[in-house]
C-alpha cells in the first residue's frame, strides 16, 4: 500500500507560508496538513480559516486540516468553504460527533477523527465505518518538534487490525515526532498517512527533504 506523507506547515515559518506551500506543491507529497489550534483544547493558538482560504489557490494538493479546537460546529461551515479537503476533529470535544461527521459528509468533504496519546482508540471504535481518516496523535497536541510515543505503536497496530478485520477503507493517519526511524514503526504497526513537521523543515532543501521521505517508504 502506498504511503502517504502529509507535511506539517507549522514546522515552517507563518512569515514564509506563501513560498513553503508552492515548494510543497512541488513535491511528492500528496497532503498538506494543517494544524488549527484555539487555544483552549490545546495551549497553543495557530490559525482560522481564511489562512487556509488564502493559501488554496497556491497549490493543488490535498488540504488535510487538523482541528485541534473545541465548539467544532461553530466554525465547520468556514473550514469548509476555506477549501478544506479532509476536515478532522478530536474525539475529546464535548460535541456531538455524529452531527459533525454527517456536516461534513454533506458537503462532500472527507472527515477525519483524532485522538490523544492517553485516550483508547475503542473510543471511536463506533465511528470508524462513518468516517474516512483517523489521525492517532504520537505527542500530546499543542506543538511541534516533540518526541516521538513509543507507547501508541500497540494502539496503532491493534486498530489496524481492526480496521483490516471489519475490511474498513480508512487512512490511519499518524502525527507528531515522525522522522525515517518512527515512522518506519508505525507503517509497520499498519499505518498509511505520515503528517511530518520540524523533521522536514528543518533540511536544508523542504522539498528535498519531503521527496526524501516520500522515496523512503514508497521505493
Ligand atoms: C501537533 C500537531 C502536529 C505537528 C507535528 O499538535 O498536530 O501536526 O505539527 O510536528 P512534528 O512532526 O514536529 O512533531
Ligand atoms: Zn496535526
Amino acid at each position: 500500500m502506498k504511503t502517504i506523507i502529509s507535511p506539517s506547515i507549522l514546522g515552517g515559518s507563518f512569515s514564509n507560508m506563501e513560498k513553503t506551500i508552492s515548494e510543497l506543491d512541488q513535491s511528492k507529497a500528496e497532503y498538506i496538513h494543517f494544524d488549527v489550534m484555539d487555544g483552549d483544547f490545546v495551549p497553543n493558538l495557530t490559525f482560522g480559516p481564511k489562512f487556509i482560504s488564502d493559501l488554496r489557490f497556491k497549490s493543488k494538493k490535498i488540504f488535510d486540516v487538523h482541528l485541534m479546537v473545541n465548539r467544532v460546529g461553530n466554525f465547520l461551515d468556514d473550514y469548509i468553504d476555506a477549501g478544506s479537503d479532509i476536515i478532522t476533529f478530536h474525539c475529546e470535544i464535548d460535541e456531538n460527533i455524529n452531527e459533525l461527521i454527517n456536516k461534513i459528509k454533506e458537503k462532500k468533504r472527507k472527515v477525519g477523527i483524532a485522538i490523544k496519546p492517553k485516550t483508547p482508540w475503542e473510543e471511536v471504535k463506533k465511528y470508524l465505518h462513518h468516517i474516512d481518516q483517523i489521525i492517532i496523535m504520537t505527542v500530546e497536541p499543542g506543538f511541534g518538534g516533540q518526541s516521538f510515543l513509543n507507547n501508541q505503536i500497540e494502539k496503532i497496530q491493534n486498530l489496524s487490525n481492526y480496521v483490516k478485520e471489519n475490511n474498513l477503507n480508512i487512512n490511519i493517519e499518524i502525527d507528531g515526532g515522525i522522522n525515517y526511524e518512527t515512522g518506519k514503526l508505525c507503517i509497520q504497526a499498519g499505518a498509511n498517512v505520515l503528517v511530518a513537521g520540524s523533521f522536514l523543515f528543518k533540511q536544508e532543501d523542504l522539498i528535498i527533504a519531503t521527496d526524501k521521505l516520500d522515496d523512503f517508504f514508497n521505493k
